[in-house]
């Protein structure tokens, strides 16, 4: 466990905990306020992540940021993960191998953050920190308490690609968030 951003940071350079070591260009480890009381977590880069080093810049990203727009969401008052930091070859799920090799990482950013709030996008994320038992279809848009912390399980953004129904509840559950936020006085929003 690393005590500071400098040392934790430092400690995953050149990485090669895992195979997903092997096709990384970028290790994205994170973007966002490290200060923020709210925390995404995502599945694992994809090839405009890998490309570039920052979590969600692709068509997921991007359609998750008009959401966030039009929630009047400050996407750079969050701090947004990824499971793993090194993109799986054709966006395949992580292994759990991979998953468990990359946790650790993880865990040290949320223990580092200190978020009120931890939103999971998708199944692997959802499965990789409430536990193997939890199915996003029923888990989604409810929330969960577990020590300090408030767990708000969503679809991956890029699940809404396919799909207007989840474009919706994403919505829905985003605008819990910001209900929740707002009750528990953090600022999320974007200044008018
Ligand atoms: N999908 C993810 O899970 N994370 C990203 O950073 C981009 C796409
Ligand atoms: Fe290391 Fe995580 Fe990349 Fe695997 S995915 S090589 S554990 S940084």
């Amino acid at each position: 466990m690393y005590h500071n951003w400098e040392e934790l940071e430092r400690s995953i350079i050149g990485c090669k905990a895992c195979k997903l070591c092997q096709n990384r260009t970028n290790i994205v480890f994170a973007d966002g306020n490290k200060n923020a009381d709210v925390m995404l977590i995502g599945e694992g880069p994809g090839a405009d992540e890998d490309r570039i080093g920052i979590p969600f810049v692709g068509k997921a990203g991007q359609l998750m940021d008009k959401a966030f727009e039009g929630l009047r969401i400050d996407r750079s008052k969050l701090y947004i993960a990824n499971i793993v930091k090194c993109r799986p070859p054709n966006n395949r799920v992580p292994e759990k191998e991979e998953a468990e090799a990359c946790l650790n990482y993880l865990r040290n950013q949320v223990i580092l953050v200190r978020p009120q709030i931890i939103v999971l996008m998708g199944s692997t994320a959802l499965k990789n920190i409430l536990g193997q038992e939890y199915g996003i279809t029923s888990a989604r848009g409810k929330w969960i308490q577990k020590k300090e912390i408030l767990y708000m399980p969503t679809w991956h953004p890029a699940a809404l690609l396919r799909d207007d129904t989840k474009k919706i509840e994403f919505w829905k559950d985003f605008k819990k968030i910001k209900e929740m936020a707002e009750e528990k006085k953090i600022n999320i929003l974007k200044e008018i």
